[in-house]
């Protein structure tokens, strides 16, 4: 980290010249709030969107498009030089080329030369040109270069036109660049190229069209893996049931509701997956019946409803396993007469094959619902690491050192 002389981080935002360079304002504010010195580079067609003197009130810093400004200070090699943190918003197509070019023919591209930093793309066009073969091959490039580029969220773009394309929200782009700066020094990137599949949340097995059997988990576990995960360089997809959370940035969701729903999901996108991580409390049983209408109490009689036992998803992961694929699965234990919650987690990891299990000890208000949590990792290798009571973030941090330790060692 290089702190301007109030200790403050120094970020760079990028703007460049696309629809949503309106969205790099609520950006640029966020980042001012958290404490951070922004210097604003736009491009001279970033301009005609938003003008010079939004960006300079907004920053306090001044703005400059061009290497000619300011050449007494060498702004074009010192702004990427110092800076802790480099966000490109909205990373149109053509900078996108350009970056992979290695141009320097605006203040950005040059100060996207100099800079040592972590550097975060948010791409926002048509989906037409997010999905050209030229496009794609430029993310491919500046991923593989270490560069984070996010992947945009889908729905509405301007005019009638929707598809992916669309600026993921500003709150979420800067979440990610929270845990860029954060771990600035420290973050690794080792899961670059790594195709990651997470699911998160809790399933609902309707009962009748007012009621459902569920669960406690809010999703917020599986969240910070994925945005762990896409800050150290993965692909990320979601799959998630019932969780009510802002999407993490550059990461795609798919919704399943119910254990079936889930089943399908997960098996579908995992063929491709390098990593599955299976953080969702999965229903063990479901009505095995669903009513089409609101079933009535018939006096004392005790309730109509039978349960059957829902298929197990990772045990099935485990089954289709590739060579170097590896499964993950969470396991909430709380102890009994048969054995405590680690002899009844070992015993689970044993039954269910996966490579590893995370185990969170659950009751008395732990781990539903809060943003801490307190986890083993136990390796079927029979390895086991603590984490002691710790944000969420630094628990997924933790389970995904222990995967990028195992595929270290399986790839050498
Ligand atoms: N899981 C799954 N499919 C299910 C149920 C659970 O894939 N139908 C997964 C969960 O996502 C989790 C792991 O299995 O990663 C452990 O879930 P858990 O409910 O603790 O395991 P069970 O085998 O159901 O054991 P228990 O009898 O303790 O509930």
């Amino acid at each position: 980290m290089s702190p301007d002389a109030q200790g403050r981080p120094r970020i760079v935002l990028g703007v460049c010249g696309g629809i949503a360079a309106y969205k790099a304002c609520e950006l640029l504010r966020r980042f001012a709030e958290s404490g951070a010195s922004v210097r604003v580079v736009p491009t001279a067609s970033a301009l005609k969107f938003v003008g010079a003197p939004t960006w300079a009130a907004l920053s306090g810093n001044p703005v400059a498009t061009d290497v000619f400004h300011d050449v007494h200070e060498v702004p074009h090699v010192r702004i990427g030089q110092e800076a802790d943190l480099v966000v490109v918003v909205p990373a149109t197509a053509d900078l996108l080329a350009r970056a992979v070019a290695g141009r320097a023919d605006d203040l950005l591209t040059a100060t996207l030369l100099t800079a040592r930093c972590p550097v975060l793309f948010a791409p926002a066009m048509h989906t037409e040109m997010w999905e050209h073969p030229a496009t794609q091959d430029n993310v491919a490039i500046l991923r593989r270069r270490g560069g984070i580029v996010i992947d945009p969220a889908s729905g509405r773009l301007t005019g009638v036109d929707s598809g992916p394309g669309r600026l993921p929200e500003p709150a979420e782009i800067a979440e990610l660049a929270r845990l860029l700066l954060s771990r600035a020094d420290a973050l690794p990137r080792d899961l670059v190229g790594a195709r990651v599949l997470i699911s998160g949340g809790g399933t609902r097995e309707p009962l009748d069209p007012v009621r459902f059997l569920g669960n406690r988990s809010s999703g917020r576990q599986a969240w910070a893996l994925a945005a762990v995960a896409a800050a150290r360089g993965a692909t990320v997809n979601l799959v998630a049931a019932n969780v009510d959370l802002p999407v993490p940035a550059g990461v795609r969701v798919e919704r399943a509701a119910t254990a079936q729903g889930m089943y399908d999901a997960v098996l579908v996108a995992a063929e491709d997956a390098d990593v599955v991580v299976m953080a969702a409390a999965v229903a063990d049983f479901r009505p095995r019946e669903q009513s089409g209408h609101k079933i009535k109490k018939a006096g004392d009689q005790p309730a109509p409803v039978e349960l059957e036992v829902t298929a197990d998803i990772l045990r099935e992961l485990v089954a289709r396993r590739r060579t170097g694929q590896v499964v993950v699965g969470f396991a909430a234990e709380t102890g009994d007469a048969g054995g405590d919650v680690l002899s009844h987690a070992r015993a689970k990891l044993a039954r269910k094959g996966c490579n590893l299990l995370v185990v969170n000890a659950v009751g008395e208000g732990r781990a539903f619902e809060a943003p801490t949590n307190e986890v083993v990792i136990l390796g079927a290798d029979g390895s086991s690491t603590e984490v002691r009571q710790a944000r969420k973030a630094a628990v997924a941090a933790a389970v995904w050192d222990a995967i990028a330790t195992l595929r270290r060692s399986a790839a050498g």
